[in-house]
């Protein structure tokens, strides 16, 4: 299976990719969090700064209108570079932060997608206010004591207009299939979706509730993504054996879900300390295409199925020796054999 995770700018990476060879796109691009600041040039990655108004406030979070626009020159950028390795009818899922995921949409419109809808994750642990107060900067303005205190009693304690946050959008676009849903289907295994993917063991639906990683499960990264959630978006829009990219692989959980999956996957990252995070935890996850499933091996692959083949057989003489050990009256060895059995399957 052709996995890789990729060092460098996913501008420079994906036209290295073969053509019309993705079959699922998942990805959280970066959206001003990460220490982009106003100046934020097309994917640069600059050294967090402080905004200088407010202490604490990374540069990226304070409100400027250029964001938008330079985010969707950039994404435009990536979209088009996305279109042309994914194969027809193949779906792109793009997280977006809610005030953007115009742009962002706009960005894969612009790419020649189809915008097919939008969702919403929802979660509710860690979302904090992110409104603040106007006492900071009323107590800066070249006034008195008495008019600064009028004035805060006037403004009733009224913040910047950002509300608890408690989902991210999701923007579904699918590169325009070739034919029929079921043509499209027959020649690429794309466009599709799988209803039989559940979160909650109802229809899927448009709100994907799905909590925020757990402190315990945080990996260094500051915008890591839930398995969970990616795990559902995998299994909504690809079956086993196909191939899932991420041109912003952070510390690399659409990886993860993928091989837990039995999906091939590769990922994009400019940052070399979450790639060697995103590795770490590729190491650690269960190998989804490890298991006794023919649909996920490599038809072109030799090594593969002689293994395949070998541990069937292995398993073969094991069962068999189990029985006739039983057979004899040997219960203790059978069942430690039987043990053995179900530990190498
Ligand atoms: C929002 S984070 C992705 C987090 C990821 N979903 C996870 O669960 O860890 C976006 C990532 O894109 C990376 N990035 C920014 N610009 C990039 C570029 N031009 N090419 C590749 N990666 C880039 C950032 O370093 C950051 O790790």
């Amino acid at each position: 299976m052709k996995e890789d995770i990729y060092t460098g700018n996913c501008l420079d990476v994906l036209p290295t990719l073969d053509k019309d060879s993705i079959d699922l796109v998942i990805t959280d691009p970066p959206y001003f969090l990460d220490g982009f600041d106003n100046n934020w040039k097309k994917g640069q990655v600059l050294v967090k700064e402080r905004t200088g108004v407010i202490g604490g406030l990374p540069v990226g979070m304070k409100f400027d209108r250029r964001q938008g626009i330079a985010l969707q020159e950039f994404m435009t950028d990536v979209s088009n570079l996305m279109y042309v390795v994914m194969k027809p009818g193949a779906f792109a899922v793009v997280f977006s932060q809610p005030r953007l995921a115009h742009r962002m949409a706009i960005a894969l419109e612009e790419a020649n997608f189809e915008i097919r809808d939008l969702y919403a994750w929802h979660f509710n642990r860690r979302s904090q206010p992110k409104a603040f107060s106007m006492d900071h900067f009323v107590r800066q303005k070249v006034m008195s004591d008495d008019e600064k205190e009028e004035l805060i009693e006037k403004l009733q304690g009224r913040k910047t207009p950002q509300l608890r946050p408690q989902f991210e959008a999701m923007i579904l676009a699918q590169k325009p299939k070739i034919g029929t849903f079921i043509e499209n289907w027959l020649e690429h295994e794309t466009g599709l979706i799988d209803m039989a993917a559940s979160l909650d063991g109802k229809a899927p639906s448009t709100i994907m509730t799905v909590e925020k990683p757990s402190r315990s499960q945080f990996n260094g990264h500051s915008t890591v993504k839930p398995v969970r959630l990616i795990e559902h978006l995998i299994k909504l829009f690809s079956i086993p054996g196909q191939t899932v990219l991420d041109p912003f692989l952070g510390s690399g959980t659409t990886a993860v879900g993928a091989k837990k999956l039995g999906r091939r996957y590769i990922g994009i990252e400019i940052n070399p300390e979450y790639v060697s995070i995103a590795k770490r935890r590729l190491d650690m996850a269960p190998d989804g295409g490890k298991c006794m499933n023919v649909e996920v091996l490599d038809p072109n692959n030799m090594l593969a199925w002689v293994c395949f083949i070998l541990k069937r057989l292995f398993l073969m003489f094991c069962l068999s020796l189990s029985m006739s050990r039983s057979a004899w009256g040997q219960q203790k060895s059978a069942k430690e054999l039987v043990f053995f059995v179900t530990v190498v399957q």
